[in-house]
């Protein structure tokens, strides 16, 4: 029980056999919301936020950012979260970067990433964002056309090093056949644009994957990228960042969170050590963490609806599933759950836990030993809170979840749930 715990937000308790985050009862949420609900424990995010400030500050000696990848899971409350821990925000394209604005943040927090940059993401960038990372050579030259009327950001070169983490094939992004960032060449090509066309060129950027434990292949990415710093010639005031992706637990059975610290005292360790042995100036460091930020200060409550025997299994089939969280039927993530009332039950029997959508694939557990659960119980699933509404959909009309801020006993809505309204809000005006 306790190892299933710890995958929960840090405020939660079960009191009286029921479970509680951040002093709110979680059936009382749940019957005030409706389900599926999405909570968010400020005490953890606060306290996810408050590491990467620590072992940053305690580990290197220059300039640093923690620029939050606000893939994860972006709303204006959790942009303004952000801000408030002095953070940056990483939107990519157009639509992040309004939730940001819509927040109120200003220009220097918000830097723009995005593989393949609309004309309308560029304009946006341009409008609110104080850097952008340019993926490619075309990118870049759509920039160079924009610089003649309007002033640009800052920009970096977004690097490929040819190596990726040891993670799932679709979170590997450093490879040398990814389709995201520039080779050394194309990186070099783009210098001589950015010198030919006086933009701000600042810094280079790479990300060789996301959820990944062993900080190992990040050296050989830090190597390729101070060797190109040196090659470009970067002086004083330049940054570096080597992207986010920091591993995290999703399931008592995995290993434990790996330690932080390690990761970052990684990444400054070796940026140190490679700046002196190549003569650079160190450079402003960024890391750029989404799911070690949010994912385990958000919770996941559905309703049981049905419980149903078929061949060899016990399904319990909930309220919600692959429309809020995909990361099952994408790449087979594993989760756990607790039941939300008589929470220490011992289990007597082993479920899956599948959706209400019309496909086989969405299931959010596979096989998960559980106490007798009855229909309108519900249940908790832990580590939700990044790459769930964020991939969310509407499939089968599905309305998205609310979301709820959990603070010393006060639920706050973060996100209101959506209505059927809002499914045929974008219909032509000839069926309105
Ligand atoms: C460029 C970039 N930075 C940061 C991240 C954050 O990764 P994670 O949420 O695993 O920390 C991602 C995730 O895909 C990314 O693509």
């Amino acid at each position: 029980m306790d190892k299933k715990l710890s995958l929960f937000p840090v405020s939660t308790q079960i009191i009286q056999d029921k479970l509680t985050i951040g002093g709110c009862d979680v059936r009382t949420l749940a019957d005030q919301h409706g389900t599926p609900l999405y909570l968010y424990d400020r005490a953890d995010l606060d306290s996810a936020a408050g590491l990467y400030r620590r072992f940053l500050g305690e580990s290197w000696p220059g300039r640093w950012s923690v620029t939050y990848a606000g893939k994860a899971f972006l709303c204006a409350s959790i942009a303004q979260w952000a801000q408030g821990q002095g953070f940056i925000v990483d939107c990519t394209g157009a639509g992040e970067i309004g939730i940001a604005v819509s927040a109120g943040l200003p220009r220097e927090h918000i830097v723009v990433h995005g593989v393949n940059k609309s004309a309308e993401d560029l304009q946006a960038a341009i409008a609110h964002a104080g850097t952008i990372v340019v993926d490619n050579l075309s990118e870049l030259g759509r920039l160079a056309k924009l610089a003649k009327s309007d002033s640009l950001p800052e920009l970096w070169l977004r690097f490929q090093p040819g190596s990726s983490v040891d993670t799932h094939a679709y979170t590997q992004t450093g490879h040398s056949s990814s389709k995201f960032g520039m080779s050394r060449e194309q990186i070099l090509e783009a210098v001589k644009i950015c010198r030919e066309n006086d933009l701000p060129l600042k810094g280079l950027h790479f990300h060789q994957g996301s959820q990944f434990r062993d900080p190992e292949p990040l050296g050989d990415g830090i190597d390729k990228a101070l060797d190109l710093a040196k090659e470009i010639g970067f002086k004083d005031d330049w940054h570096l960042s080597p992207g986010g992706g920091w591993g995290i637990a999703y399931h008592e059975d995995d290993l434990p969170q790996p330690p932080l610290e390690m990761y970052v005292r990684f990444v400054a360790e070796n940026i140190k050590a490679g700046c002196k042995k190549r003569g650079l100036t160190l450079p402003h460091l960024h890391l750029e963490p989404g799911r070690s930020l949010v994912a385990k200060a958000g919770v996941a409550v559905y309703r049981v609806g049905t419980v149903k025997q078929t061949a060899g299994k016990t399904w319990l089939l909930i309220d919600g599933g692959m429309a809020d969280n995909p990361r099952h039927a994408l790449y087979g993530a594993k989760y756990s759950c607790l039941t939300v009332e008589k929470a220490t039950g011992s289990p007597t029997q082993v479920v899956s836990i599948g959706g209400p959508f019309c496909e086989s694939g969405d299931v959010l557990i596979e096989q998960i030993p559980l106490r007798a659960v009855e229909e309108d119980e519900l249940i908790a699933i832990p580590v939700s809170g990044a790459y769930h509404l964020s991939m969310a959909s509407n499939y089968n009309g599905a309305r998205r979840p609310a979301v709820l801020l959990l603070d010393n006993g006060q639920a706050r809505v973060m996100q209101s749930r959506e209505t059927t309204r809002d499914l045929t809000r974008r219909d032509g005006p000839e069926n309105a």
